[in-house]
């Protein structure tokens, strides 16, 4: 759904640590090709969480690839998640996050799935750095206005730790993630008919801006 979920979640799991068995939240895993990964890579267990795409649809694609024993496809809303508190060893979102984490106080609720210690980690659309108003000049023909909620790693960076809760370990850019976003847009376009307009602001921004925000915090006891 999202540019290419298993490019962002190989770059989310080079600075996030995960060894066989731990319990893995997937949030917002889309068609759950992300958990997939995450289960053939890295022998995790993952609840595969998700609104708009239906358990059963993921329950299929994770049979397919024989990870049924290890993925657990959920249906939830990230503000109404049916799970225990400190149930999982690390929280993993990707492309996901700005949905529905950039509200102040979400961080407090999200934060207590995981358990003392535990890591929770993002990929997702971001801006190389705030800017006082919207659009960053040159990308008004492309610009819609939800994407308000992309962010810079410094400002995540203070958006998390400003509550004390957690600390950030890294929140820096995916290098060179805009060519990865517009590699994969291209590769859509020629399949499936991803919009042309999304390249062309890519290639217009040449990365000035645009590309992927990564984060990796562990929780304070
Ligand atoms: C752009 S898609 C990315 C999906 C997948 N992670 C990927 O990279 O392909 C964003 C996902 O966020 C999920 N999402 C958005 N708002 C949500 C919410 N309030 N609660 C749960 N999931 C949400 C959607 O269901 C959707 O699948």
């Amino acid at each position: 759904m999202g540019p290419n979920p298993v490019w962002q979640t190989e770059a989310l799991t080079d600075v996030m640590p995960l060894e066989a068995g731990m319990r893995v939240l997937d949030m917002g895993c889309g068609t759950a090709l992300s958990s997939i990964f995450l289960a053939k890579e890295f022998g995790v267990e993952v609840w595969a969480t998700d609104l708009w795409v239906k358990p059963d649809e993921n329950l299929r694609r994770v049979a397919e690839s024989h990870v049924q024993d290890q993925v657990h496809p959920i249906y939830a809303e990230a503000h109404a998640l049916p799970f225990a508190e400190h149930f999982f060893d690390a929280l993993v979102s990707i492309g996901a996050y700005h949905y529905f984490g950039t509200d102040d106080l979400y961080l407090g609720y999200y934060s207590r799935f995981v358990k003392r210690g535990g890591q929770i980690g993002i990929v997702l659309p971001g801006l190389a750095e705030e800017c006082e108003t919207l659009p960053p000049p040159g990308l008004e023909p492309y610009w819609k206005w939800d994407f308000c909620a992309w962010h810079s790693p410094a400002w995540w960076r203070q958006h998390w730790e400003k509550t004390g809760l957690v600390t950030v370990k890294v929140a820096d850019r995916l290098p060179d993630g805009w060519r990865d976003w517009l590699q994969w847009n291209e590769a859509c376009d020629r399949d499936s008919g991803a919009p042309e307009w999304e390249a062309q602001m890519l290639r217009t921004d040449t990365g000035r801006m645009l590309g992927f925000s990564r984060v990796v915090a562990r929780r304070n006891s």
